[in-house]
């Protein structure tokens, strides 16, 4: 599936099937980067290579499932064979669930652990040491602005993408001077099927805040932006940047809402 080559920098995607990952592929390939694109469904991994490759990129791919922690050696070794410096590490693969946080079962608890914190923990501790070694490299994780606003429904996703909050921040300032970047990218709702996932997977009607959502490309072009200009985080919309003050001031009057922002919210 990946045939050894010299080549410039590579990218490496997760969750690059759909969505996010699917739209900062095509726009890193643009931009001239070798991709390699990881999820779980080979057709439309197949299909966004060839797409890459017809129009002039190089693109590889992985297929693998992240919450299987053998995976992160293996995409290491791979990526390795390609023979070309690693640029990028957008870990960005994740998943949700909506629902009252004691409702949840424990394998879609255990998965999404596996997916959204093991998967980055362990994929940025594959390719760190390297990028340091060369003093060069930038890895940018997804999160979300839920982990700035810790709210009713997403328990464990909005824990989840506090960890990665927490994970960038002090990476970030371990790499002071190194020329190694990390970032993480809090982004409010994007128009992905992320969250017809989410309904299907949870049994829940309409997620708050769908209806603001900001295309994927959007998410894509900022991730391109922070790759010329790297910061340790950025708000998708921008707007966002109030969430954190929001919570700090207000999170006591959110509190007094309890569940009644859960499951009957509609916007
Ligand atoms: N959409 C939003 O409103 C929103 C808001 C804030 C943050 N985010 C974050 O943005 C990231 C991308 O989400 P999206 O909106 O683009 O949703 P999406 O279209 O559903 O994409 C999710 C991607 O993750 C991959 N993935 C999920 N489980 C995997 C596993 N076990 N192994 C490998 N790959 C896996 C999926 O690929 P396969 O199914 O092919 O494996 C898919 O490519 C996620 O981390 C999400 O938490 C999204």
């Amino acid at each position: 599936m990946i045939e050894p080559r010299i080549s410039a920098g590579i990218a490496v995607v997760t969750g690059a099937s759909s969505g996010i990952g699917e739209a900062a592929a095509m726009q890193l390939s643009t931009a001239g980067f070798h991709l390699v694109l990881i999820a779980r469904r080979r057709d439309r991994l197949e299909k966004l290579q060839s797409k890459l490759r017809k129009s002039g990129g190089q693109a590889d791919f992985i297929c693998s499932d992240l919450s299987q922690e053998e995976s992160y050696s293996a995409i290491a070794d791979q990526v390795k064979n390609i023979g070309a410096p690693i640029d990028v590490l957008l870990n960005n693969a994740g998943f949700g669930w909506y629902g009252f946080g004691d409702e949840m079962p424990w394998s879609v608890a255990r998965s999404m652990l596996a997916v959204n914190v093991q998967a980055v923990t362990g994929l940025t501790l594959q390719f760190l040491p390297e990028m340091k070694r060369v003093n060069h490299g930038h890895i940018i994780n997804v999160g979300s602005i839920v982990a700035s606003i810790p709210s009713q429904g997403v328990a464990l996703y909005g824990a989840t993408k506090a960890f990665l909050d927490g994970f960038t921040t002090s990476l970030y300032r371990e790499l002071v001077n190194t020329g190694v970047n990390v970032s993480v990218v809090r982004t409010g709702a994007v128009r992905t099927p992320f969250f017809k996932k989410v309904a299907a997977h949870s049994g829940s009607g309409v997620i708050p805040f769908q209806r603001l959502a900001v295309q994927p490309e959007t998410v894509a072009r900022r991730i391109l932006e922070l790759l010329k200009k790297p910061k340790r985080a950025i708000y998708v919309p921008r707007l966002l940047w109030v969430v954190p003050w929001i919570e700090m001031y207000f999170g006591w009057f959110i509190d007094r809402l309890g569940p009644r922002l859960l499951r009957s919210s509609r916007f």
